[in-house]
């Protein structure tokens, strides 16, 4: 199933969900990684280009993702699950939206930071084209941009994993279906 049905994420929000899960647990490492390394290391250049290549692509990943979320139907929290108190379904939908919001301030606050870094005030994408600045936006975004930045991937990575934490916990404890609607649907399974 392409799209989303009530019941579950169909193929397409699924494969947005789980690439842009690994890119950004693979961005984080690599900007720890790369404001590790000495200046004028050889890989300094190489890995900058890479995060924000990959950064500018995850930007119209998550473009498109929201979209695609806004076009579909969202499948809806289970019924059967008796304990799903108001609260807690309130705090999904707040947890998610959260997250998209704060996965769009990494994108914005890095894309300042990478227009402002290097000398022409431009990067590349993938050494295809470069990628121009479109103002200042504000003083100092430099060192602002690096603040937010950094703060919030930790704050990012911490509300992802309690995010996992929780669908892994309906999963092995509760046994209900929470997971299951995000991973592709095996054949003798029923919803
Ligand atoms: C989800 C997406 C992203 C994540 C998780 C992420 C994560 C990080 C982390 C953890 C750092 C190191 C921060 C520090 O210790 O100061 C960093 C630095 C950096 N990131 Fe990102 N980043 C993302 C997206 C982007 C994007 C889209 C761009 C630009 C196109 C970008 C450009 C940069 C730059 C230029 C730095 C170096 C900052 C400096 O020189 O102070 N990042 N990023
Ligand atoms: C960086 C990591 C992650 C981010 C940013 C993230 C973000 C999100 C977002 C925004 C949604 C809402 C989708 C929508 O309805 O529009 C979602 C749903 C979901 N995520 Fe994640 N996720 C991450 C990692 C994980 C991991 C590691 C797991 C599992 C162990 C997981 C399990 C789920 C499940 C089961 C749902 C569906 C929940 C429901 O509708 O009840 N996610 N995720």
């Amino acid at each position: 199933m392409i799209k989303n049905t009530t019941l579950r994420y169909g193929l397409v929000a699924m494969i947005f969900h789980w690439l842009s899960a690994l890119i950004i647990i693979f961005m984080f490492g690599l900007g720890i990684y790369m404001m590790d390394l000495p200046y004028g290391h050889p890989y300094e250049q190489t890995s900058f280009n890479l995060h924000q290549s990959i950064g500018m692509s995850f930007f119209i990943l998550w473009t498109l993702r929201i979209i695609w979320r806004l076009i579909n139907v969202s499948p809806k929290l289970d019924e059967a699950i008796t304990t799903f108190k108001k609260f807690e379904k309130l705090s999904v939908h707040v947890v998610h939206t959260v997250l998209y919001l704060l996965m769009f301030v990494m994108l914005f606050s890095g894309y300042l930071l990478a227009i402002t870094d290097g000398s022409g005030y431009s990067f590349t994408f993938w050494g295809w084209f470069e990628v121009p600045s479109f103002g200042e936006f504000f003083e100092q975004r430099a060192d602002l941009a690096g603040l937010i930045h950094e703060f919030v991937s930790w704050v990012l990575i911490g509300l992802a994993s309690i995010h996992a934490l929780a669908a892994l916990k309906h999963h092995f404890i509760d046994k209900d279906d929470t997971l299951k609607k995000m991973l592709p649907k095996k054949h003798n399974q029923e919803k």
